[in-house]
């Protein structure tokens, strides 16, 4: 049979998927190929699709999923482009499918497949999201993780299940299944920011009410196939902004106490600017107090383009027009802040309550309207 034929033949016997295999990539190119072929392998029968989620990968792992697709037409890719991020990643490949159940999995063969099977029959009986946990049965990640890697989990999983109410022995796994019903029923509500998408559907099912029977099956966590880990210390930051943003019921979003930790980092910068204008460079106290203030504004824009709007970091002329916007949005609220916190230090005489009011508010106030005016979200 020709290459068309053979094409051909695979369409003619096509039938919608039973399950989509939601796959995120970034620089996999390594790990597709035969990722594709041990998933056929578990499902020999069943219809499925396999959807790659790639963020425009520069070793074009995009371009090969197409062109494994064009000779198995279940297997899709979206390819993002100018866009960064796991949990939005696995959002966006869910949102597409349009299958009974729906898995997510790494592409680095770090999740061993052929659990999968177990955990279909458990969500097509009565369970509604299964997970593959590495941690079941008092296993522990062996391979898979270093020692230091292994005590951040065990922290994590900790913060995690608190936010969760959940017992689940892996929360921060990225091996699960759910019914795509319950996935629609709490996608308005996920803040797709960040590497726990997991979390985020349980966190978000138990905020909005949404009934979640959840499952677990034990897997034993490989090492990585091909190529290397995105995980970074701004992943482990967005986590605690993530867990925090769950806590209050997802009233903050995460990026807010990102944004508020940068703040915080500012107050240090300001201070030690104004140390050394005033004693080393001779300024008076108002001239040492402006050039404080914008050596802590630059850096502050320099850190939340970097860690809070990491996923949309203003580049080349932009990220000078950001600056600018971000001084100007800045000074208002610093206007106002002397202003509050004047008034309530006459009206109280709280000196340091003043303070803290005052630093509350305005970042608060920069917090929403940087978000719109300088990284434009
Ligand atoms: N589209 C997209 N965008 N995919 C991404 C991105 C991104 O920004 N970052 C990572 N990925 C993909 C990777 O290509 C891989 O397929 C998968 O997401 C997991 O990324 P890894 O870089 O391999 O993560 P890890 O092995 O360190 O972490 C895994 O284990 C953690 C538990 O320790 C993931 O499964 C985590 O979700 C899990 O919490
Ligand atoms: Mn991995």
């Amino acid at each position: 049979m020709s290459e068309q034929d053979q094409t051909l033949a695979a369409a003619a016997n096509w039938s919608a998927p039973h399950l989509s295999i939601v796959v995120p990539t970034f620089n996999e190119r390594g790990n597709i190929e035969l990722l594709v072929e041990k998933l056929e392998a578990v499902f020999p029968q069943m219809p499925f699709e396999v959807i790659f989620v790639d963020d425009n990968s520069p070793d074009g792992t995009a371009e090969l999923a197409k062109e494994i697709g064009q000779k198995k037409p279940w297997v899709k890719c979206i390819k993002r482009i100018g866009r960064r991020g796991l949990s939005s990643a696995c959002v966006e490949g869910i949102s597409a499918s349009n299958a009974e159940y729906v898995a997510v999995m790494d592409a680095d063969h770090q999740h061993d497949e052929t659990v999968l099977t177990q955990m279909l029959a458990l969500v097509e009986g009565e369970k509604d999201l299964v997970l593959a946990s590495r941690f079941l049965d008092g296993r522990s990640a062996g391979e898979g993780l270093s020692r230091f890697r292994e005590l951040g989990s065990n922290v994590a999983n900790a913060i995690a299940n608190l936010v969760t109410g959940t017992k689940i022995t892996d929360p921060m796994t990225g091996f699960f299944m759910l019914r795509r019903e319950k996935f629609e029923q709490v996608a308005p509500h996920l803040s797709s920011e960040g590497f726990k998408i997991l979390l985020d559907i349980i966190a978000t099912a138990r905020n909005k009410g949404v009934p979640l029977n959840i499952g677990e099956v034990g897997f034993t966590f490989r090492a990585r196939h091909d190529g290397e880990s995105k995980m970074s210390p701004l992943i482990a930051a967005q986590f605690f902004g993530l867990a925090l943003s769950k806590m209050t019921g997802g009233i903050l979003p995460s990026s807010f106490f990102m944004f508020a930790a940068v703040g915080a980092t500012g107050v240090v910068v300001h201070l030690i600017a104004l140390t050394i204008a005033s004693s080393w460079m001779g300024f008076n106290f108002t001239n040492a107090q402006l050039f404080a203030t914008i050596v802590a504004m630059t850096s502050n824009f320099h850190f939340n383009n970097m860690f809070t709007y990491a996923d949309r970091q203003l580049r080349g002329v932009n990220y000078w027009k950001g600056l600018l916007s971000f001084y100007a949005v800045c000074a208002i609220p610093a206007i106002a802040n002397v202003s509050v916190a004047a008034f309530i230090f006459e009206t109280n005489s709280l000196f340091y309550f003043a303070a803290i009011a005052g630093i509350i508010i305005s970042i608060v106030f920069n917090y929403a309207v940087t978000r719109i005016f300088t990284w434009r979200v």
